[in-house]
């Protein structure tokens, strides 16, 4: 299918990106999808930076396409994983950043040649984002899977693309050549999907996190954090059941205090990663897991989403 001139820019060979999933997404999975040609981008999550210098040597040792790195701005070491960034600019296309607005970056990724494209969770944040400079935004509907804003992908999509000037990118909900078409059709240039790469062949996750993700059905994920802040889509599990509990029994409280439940949180999603943990751990994915049923290569994924995309649009956007 015919890419439009920014993802021309970008070195694609595929309108898609991997969203960068803290503990999720590492050098290997972005690597992967780079050479299959896509943008495949490494997690920073809140992992110390000499781990994210550490995937970000690995991505340069098994690609020479370009891939990005997912900034989160809530996490604790974000000062010294954007340094870490900086310093490795020669080998970086792109960031992208999650939970909150990247200004104070902004100027140093720029001077380096660093693009910058946040994730978006409504209009006035594009509208923000796009007077400040950056080069594209993620639009993301609470479709999907982490942290998630208020609006649906359907809903925001078309209303970022009216609000900005600059190119769109939608995510959230989005597994497969239908939602790659759909997106284009409400006025995104691409897409980016996390939940659909939970399942790539390439991806480490713990087996028994893959196996629910595969089993999942279109209603099996439940929203952490509704009243203690921080709404996040999870798997439906021991942990997500308990957490929702105590929260919800909390907020019933005269003066609440959500901190017993955060520390609940805190860790969960690297828990489910490397030990599969139901008890503690957040089985983060987002609500096509229903339509995930199938562990497949980075690079089938990839050819099968936009095969689809394409016979759909049937030439639209040539
Ligand atoms: C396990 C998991 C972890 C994620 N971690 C992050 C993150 O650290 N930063 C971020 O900006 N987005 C994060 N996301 C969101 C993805 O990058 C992507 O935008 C989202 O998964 C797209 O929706 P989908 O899951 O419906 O495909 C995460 C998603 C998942 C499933």
């Amino acid at each position: 299918m015919e890419l439009s001139p920014f993802f021309k820019s970008l070195g694609l060979r595929y309108p898609i990106f991997q969203g960068g999933m803290a503990w999720v997404a590492d050098g290997k999975l972005a690597a992967a999808v780079s050479n299959a040609g896509g943008m495949g981008i490494i997690g920073a999550g809140h992992a110390p930076a000499d781990v994210v210098r550490h995937e970000i040597e690995v991505a340069k040792s098994l690609t020479s396409r370009p891939f990005g790195v997912n900034v989160m701005l809530l996490s604790p070491h974000v000062k010294e994983v954007v340094k870490v960034i900086l310093e490795e600019k020669d080998s970086i296309a792109l960031i992208t950043t999650g939970a909150g607005n990247p200004s104070e970056y902004l100027e140093g990724f720029q001077k380096a040649n660093i693009r910058v494209i946040p994730v978006v969770p409504s209009t006035g944040m594009a509208r923000i984002m796009a007077r400040e400079g950056v080069d594209a935004v993620i639009a993301e509907g609470m479709e999907s899977g982490g942290h998630i804003g208020r609006m649906t992908t359907m809903a925001l999509v078309p209303q970022v693309a009216d609000a900005v000037d600059i190119p769109v990118i939608a995510a959230g909900g989005i597994g497969d050549g239908r939602g790659l078409a759909a997106s284009i059709m409400l006025g995104a240039q691409g897409v980016q999907m996390g939940t659909r790469f939970l399942v790539a062949e390439e991806c480490h996750i713990h087996p028994r996190y893959k196996e629910s993700v595969l089993k999942a059905k279109d209603i099996d994920t439940l929203v952490t954090g509704k009243f203690a802040g921080h709404p996040a889509r999870v798997l439906k599990n021991k942990m997500a059941v308990n957490f929702i509990r105590q929260e919800k029994s909390e907020a019933q409280k005269e003066n609440p205090d959500f901190g017993g439940v955060e520390e609940l949180g805190n860790g969960s999603l690297r828990r489910a990663v490397e030990t599969g943990d139901v008890e503690k751990g957040s089985y983060m994915a987002g609500e096509i897991s229903g339509l995930v049923t199938k562990e497949q290569p980075v690079a089938e994924i990839l050819q099968e989403v936009t095969d689809q995309a394409a016979k759909l649009l049937g030439g639209y956007g040539n």
